[in-house]
């Protein structure tokens, strides 16, 4: 038998402990049968990008074979964990178009948990269960990008069956659609349960059900970055899971690693967090995050989760339609994996965010507007229990304010269905479901003087004088073009505007084009932040990303692009805007 460690500031409440293991103290012992063998998880370490800084050193044992559902599934969106497998739900996860029609699939993925690294010659077998629909199995060499309005696939091959078909696809990273897909017949009667085994080796994908072979595939690119993350899809009916097993092939072995024991540690001694602790022991300095490249690129996690940053903002993670896709499923696993990656980094969570016009599930879209209060209002309190005391402050309501007409309320579907009593309506529920919880107005347009800020400023003064339970203002203080210049001095004085009547703010999204040139966006973000922290009521400066390299958009033609908006650079360098928060910070 051998021991592993598990970190001392690891988080548990998620994580599933099979009913062989024990824990005491911080030293566990697993002895999980299967293999006739023993199974071993270990605390693994992502390699250190720069000298300043070092990383947890344990590593990964290496293995020829695997079960892996003997490791950490309790983040994998939209599944159960029971005892002897995993329930895979149909939940229908979907980027959603913003008219409600529609929408790209967004099958899950464990990408905060057991994956296995190292991989080339290898055979995984899915043993699928209680099918009654389309049931996927999905290898994926690569993590795709996912946004609230656009997923872009990378590397990936996917196994669904369905009655009497096996349909294969495969994505080569350069398309977002297959670059193949193949279908055959499984041959015998239908069957609620199936062997999947979907093999690579001399490169080619082999794909068989019982171990009869029944498709292959040329392919020598999809695992050829030697990691596989495993992923499910249910389309109409849930599934089981009953097991999953790895295997090398031709005596090749893999490493099986679990991402939600994986933790950067930081020696860096100017980093803007740390900074911020000694000019303004109260401030904080977040960044918004996504979970693929957390935990997928180490380069990008010495910066993120180094020390730089103080608080975390789920980017996308906590919109409604990955937390609800279906009335009543909620399915908060990938935000769990975002605030566990935090608390595990000594990060707080802004919780971003409650009630928003865009990133809604079809269901919600489609509701009748008589229905509309009561499931807003299931949703902040379920949303907001589920994460008590684990988050400081939440952007209850995002956006209130209109594009167009620009100082009206936008004609969301909550206003259409509510009114405006939507916004103290949102408050209050979220203030009965964690009173300690700070609550936050996000918006945007907020930093320049004119009817928008004069009739959103009267709106907050107002909910004040109602008692409605609000504590501050976020200004997202996007600098997307030139002439979004925004004016400290005019910042400044709206941020005092604020604490006259009793309301925090804080910068809550602040990026920066880079066309005007990298010393002029330094200096934007430089005066934006000076701003904020000249000011006691202005308690923290986010920035809406943290590297070039996933500054992903999608342009008003549709079309997605990358920009150059944020601190470091798409090779994880930073910028100057770096050095210039730096000198501001010291
Ligand atoms: C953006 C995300 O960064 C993108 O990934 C997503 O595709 C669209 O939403 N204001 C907000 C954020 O409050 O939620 C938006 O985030 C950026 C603008």
């Amino acid at each position: 038998m051998q021991l592993f460690r598990q970190p001392s500031n690891s988080i548990h409440n998620k994580g599933w402990v099979h009913k062989n293991t024990l824990i005491s103290g911080t030293i566990a012992v697993a002895a999980l049968g299967g293999l006739g063998g023993i199974f071993f998880w270990r605390h693994h370490s992502t390699t250190p990008a720069a000298p300043a800084t070092a990383s947890v050193s344990v590593q990964a044992d290496t293995v020829n074979n695997a079960h892996l559902l003997d490791g950490q599934w309790g983040y994998l969106p939209g599944s159960f964990r029971e005892n002897d497998g995993v329930t895979i739900r149909a939940a229908q996860f979907a980027i959603v178009n913003q008219d409600g029609t529609g929408g790209q699939p967004n099958p899950a993925i464990n990408i905060y948990g057991t994956h296995i690294e190292a991989a080339s010659d290898i055979a995984v077998t899915a043993k699928m269960q209680n099918l009654h629909g389309p049931a996927s199995v999905r290898l994926y060499g690569q993590l795709p990008v996912i946004a609230d309005e656009f997923r872009v696939e990378r590397k990936s091959v996917q196994a669904t069956v369905d009655g009497s078909k096996l349909t294969v696809s495969l994505w080569d990273g350069k398309k977002q659609d297959p670059a193949t897909t193949q279908q055959a017949d499984i041959p015998g009667d239908v069957s609620d349960n199936r062997d999947l085994t979907i093999s690579h080796q001399n490169g080619k994908f082999q794909f068989a059900i019982a171990g009869q072979q029944l498709i292959e595939i040329s392919d020598s690119k999809v695992v050829s970055d030697g990691n596989v993350w495993f992923g499910f899809d249910a389309t109409n009916t849930d599934w089981f899971l009953a097991d999953l097993s790895a295997t090398g092939l031709n005596g090749k072995t893999f490493k099986n690693v679990d991402a939600s024991t994986e933790a950067i540690t930081s020696t860096i001694t100017d980093a803007l967090q740390q900074l911020a602790n000694k000019k303004r022991p109260d401030f904080t300095i977040g960044a918004a995050m996504a979970l693929g490249p957390a935990v997928s690129d180490a380069s990008y996690a010495q910066v993120a989760l180094g020390g730089q940053f103080g608080a975390v903002t789920p980017e996308n993670a906590m919109k409604w339609q990955f937390t609800e896709p279906v009335r009543g499923l909620y399915t908060f696993q990938e935000a769990d994996a975002l605030v566990s990656l935090a608390q595990r980094h000594n990060m707080k969570v802004q919780g971003h965010t409650l009630v928003f016009g865009e990133a809604n599930p079809t269901w919600l879209q489609q509701l009748p507007a008589d229905q509309l209060e009561q499931a807003m209002v299931d949703h902040i309190r379920i949303t907001v229990d589920h994460f008590k005391g684990k988050i400081a402050s939440w952007d209850v309501v995002n956006e209130p304010f209109d594009d167009d007409s620009w100082d009206e309320l936008r004609p969301t579907i909550f206003y259409k269905a509510m009114g405006a009593s939507y916004i103290n309506k949102a408050f209050i529920a979220a203030h009965d479901a964690d009173p300690n919880a700070q609550l936050f107005m996000n918006e945007y347009g907020l930093e320049e003087d004119g009817s928008r800020w004069d009739n959103f400023l009267a709106m907050v003064t107002k909910m004040k004088q109602d008692n409605v339970p609000i504590d501050g203002v976020g200004f997202q203080a996007h600098v997307y073009e030139s002439g979004d210049k925004i004016n400290p001095t005019v910042l400044r004085k709206h941020i005092q505007q604020l604490a006259a009547i009793g309301v925090k703010a804080r910068i809550s999204e602040n990026d920066v084009y880079s066309e005007g040139g990298s010393t002029n966006q330094a200096n934007e973000y430089r005066d934006v932040l000076n701003a904020c922290l000249a000011e006691p009521n202005c308690i923290s400066w986010t920035t809406w990303g943290v590297s070039d390299k996933y500054d992903y958009f999608k342009d008003d033609d549709g079309s997605i692009q990358t920009g150059e908006d944020f601190l470091w650079n798409d090779k994880l360098q930073p910028n100057k805007a770096v050095q210039a928060i730096q000198s501001i910070l010291r």
